[in-house]
């Protein structure tokens, strides 16, 4: 349904959203997108204006026209209306983040808008701009109390890389004006996990090592890296999604009760956790880590290259595929291992988390027919959104009693008629109205580097090489020894 204008929602004041990297593939793809849909919803008020900088000459005319071929591309079913009146909001800017030259022009483009509560300062760009932006922003006169900055990840290579760019943009802003994105914070089963866990009762007491044999997180992707091979190939899955997006996951599953959730306290429990994670020994990362390169193979029918073919050269030692047995050394998950998972090209595009409880302590069917495993809660992110407790039931009929598992579902398509909003949308009207709860704070961000570090740099100085998987598998054989080696498997999506 689209709104009046007037019937604007009035929580959120009016911004002035500046997209750096405004041509870009993330702006493009997800940030106009999601404001395109945030405006169908009647929530962007009517002075609220979105700045794309880029380096390019153009007007914004020609800019307005790529925001519409992009909102086209992406969006699909369009609403005219709202496509026009967020194309009017848009503009265009250009500047040269490593330029001195055309900064007082964004100056004379942001003053004089009393009308505006905030300037909200999106950095889409790579990390290394993230400081001279700042500071360039700092010596334009643009950058007030009001002001934010949102920085994408990753922010750094590494512990030492993060800390430079945390100082740099902390020169210019205030850590309550920092907002570091974590896309997958954002998405609406990810939220939901902490509204499981905190707004049910029956889940928390079982939720320890008491009742809890181990927990799974896999983020598998059938995609390949696509034109990113630039990026991918200085970054590998363990920067690119262990270090952040399965981390933060890892954190809502085992993180403690917050007394309320606020602003803080969400991240000071999270804070916890990451820094509760086990520190790997060289030896232990040989153990417990497993890397893996996809090669070519077939994915939805389709024959695809591999990440050799993708980055256009041989000899590259970047890992696609990442397995880790991780712990968790405080009271809750002491002796709970945390397998992780996560790789490029694999069989299927699946985010899922799944809590495997223990065996019941007394068989009490010795002579039942039927095969049954634990009890296991699945928590599905994407694509389908919901949740699985698989459970056993008895098969119905005389003759003996026969086990069989059966599953309660929740889907979220199901359920619920609303639609489910992108994680950016959430995100950036977060931004908008200056609420840092779903967004990485600094300590995070290092405790995560902390913990990953050590693997790092033992892969870095190990003569091993990522082991090679054909593309549309579940990956190098070596990450279900991994499990096997514990006495468990992987838990596919199907199970
Ligand atoms: C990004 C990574 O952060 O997350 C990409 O840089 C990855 O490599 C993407 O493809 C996955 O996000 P989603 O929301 O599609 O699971």
């Amino acid at each position: 349904m689209t709104l009046p204008t007037s019937e604007l929602a009035t929580a959120l004041p009016a911004c002035d959203v500046v997209v750096f990297g405004g041509t870009g593939d993330l702006a493009l793809r997800k940030l106009l997108p999601a404001l395109y849909h945030r405006d169908l919803e009647g929530q962007l008020p009517d002075d609220t204006r979105v700045v794309g900088i880029s380096r390019s000459e153009m007007g914004d005319d020609a800019y307005r026209a790529v925001v519409r071929d992009g909102l086209a591309e992406h969006v699909g079913d369009l609403d005219q209306p709202t496509v026009e009146r967020l194309l009017a909001r848009v503009h265009h800017l250009k500047l040269d983040a490593r330029s001195d030259d055309g900064w007082h022009l964004l100056h004379g483009l942001l003053k004089d808008r009393p009308e505006v509560s905030s300037r909200v300062f999106y950095l889409a760009v790579a990390p290394a701009l993230f400081g001279p932006i700042c500071e360039r922003l700092e010596q334009a006169g643009v950058v007030d109390e009001s002001a934010r900055v949102v920085l994408e990840k990753p922010i750094g290579t590494d512990l030492e890389s993060a800390r430079r760019i945390n100082d740099a943009v902390g020169r210019v802003f205030e850590e309550s004006q920092i907002f570091r994105i974590d896309h997958y914070l954002g998405k609406e089963s990810v939220q939901n996990l902490l509204v499981t866990r905190f707004a049910n009762t029956f889940l928390e007491p079982l939720w320890n090592s008491r009742w809890v044999d181990h927990v799974q997180i896999t983020v598998a992707e059938s995609l390949g890296v696509g034109d990113r091979g630039g990026y991918y190939d200085s970054s590998g899955a363990l920067r690119d999604m262990v270090q952040n997006h399965l981390l933060q996951l890892l954190c809502l599953v085992a993180m403690e009760p917050p007394t309320y959730v606020g602003r803080e306290t969400v991240r000071d429990e999270k804070l916890k956790v990451l820094q509760a994670l086990k520190i790997m020994s060289p030896e232990e990362v040989d153990r417990d880590t497993v890397r893996g390169r996809y090669t070519q193979g077939v994915v939805d029918g389709a024959v695809v290259p591999s990440y050799d073919d993708d980055l256009g050269h041989p000899g590259s030692r970047t890992e696609t595929f990442v397995a880790i047995r991780a712990e968790v050394q405080n009271w809750r998950w002491a002796g709970v291992p945390f397998y992780l998972r996560t790789g490029k090209r694999m069989d299927q595009k699946i985010s899922e988390i799944v809590v495997v409880f223990k065996e019941p302590p007394h068989a009490m069917f010795p002579h039942s027919e039927g095969v049954t495993g634990p009890n296991r809660l699945h928590i599905q992110v994407q694509p389908e959104e919901g949740m699985r407790l698989s459970m056993t039931a008895k098969e119905p009929g005389p003759g003996g009693i026969r086990l069989r598992p059966v599953s309660l579902d929740l889907s979220y398509a199901t359920t619920f008629s609303e639609r489910s909003p992108e994680a950016y949308e959430r995100l950036l009207m977060d931004v908008m109205k200056g609420n840092p709860t779903l967004f990485m704070r600094r300590d995070e961000v290092e405790a995560a580097w902390t913990w990953v570090e050590p693997i790092l740099q033992r892969w870095a100085s190990s003569p091993d090489r990522p082991q090679r998987y054909p593309a549309g598998t579940s990956g190098p054989t070596a990450a279900a020894t991994l499990l096997e080696r514990d006495g468990r498997t992987w838990q596919e999506s199907d199970q």
